[in-house]
């Protein structure tokens, strides 16, 4: 069957609901954060132009990942939003979010490590804590699990040698 969509005809609402699969509240949502844009037809209806289906589709995505809608919306500040995004515009922004994902993934392969060991929360339960966090030392460098959290005031809050339990990682490495 030969098909041709005519992708400067903008798509109603209902159409996007449709082949996204995002309620209309959902895409509202995103409007007001900036994230997507519509206008209106003649009877004030809102339609959307073709390639906000990919943003949607990028958002659907990203919330999956947990990544923060503030965080996307920064990312696609950078596109255009009266036309198409070009194939560099979206090279662009890949740069960008790259770095981003590349970041929540170190946070999570940190996580994992650190999962059995001390996290710095202030618990001193595990055996590691003596060493990490003698006298809850960490503390004093802000709230919640300090050494997943902020990276560098690991060592540098506790004093401690934090290279000798965790060989393959290294103190200065940021998220
Ligand atoms: S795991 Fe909570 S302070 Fe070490």
């Amino acid at each position: 069957m030969d098909r041709h969509v005519d992708t400067t005809v903008p798509l109603a609402i209902g159409e996007v609901i449709r082949r996204t699969g995002v309620p209309a509240s959902a895409l509202h949502f995103y409007e007001r954060k900036g994230l997507i844009f519509s206008s209106r037809d003649g009877c004030n209806q809102r339609i959307y132009a073709r390639h906000m289906l990919r943003r949607i589709s990028l958002i659907i995505v990203a919330k999956r990942l947990g990544v923060p809608l503030s965080d996307l919306a920064a990312v696609f500040a950078g596109l255009p939003r009266d036309h198409a995004p070009t194939h560099e515009d979206w090279q662009r922004m890949s740069r960008a979010w790259k770095r981003q994902l590349q970041a929540r993934r170190q946070i999570l392969e940190d996580l994992e490590h650190e999962l059995t060991g001390c996290i710095g929360c202030g618990c001193l339960s595990m055996k590691a804590c003596a060493l990490l966090n003698p006298d809850d030392t960490l503390g004093e460098a802000g709230p919640g699990p300090v050494r997943l959290q902020h990276p560098t005031r690991r060592s540098s809050a506790a004093g401690t040698p934090y290279d000798s339990l965790s060989p393959e990682r290294s103190p200065g490495k940021s998220f």
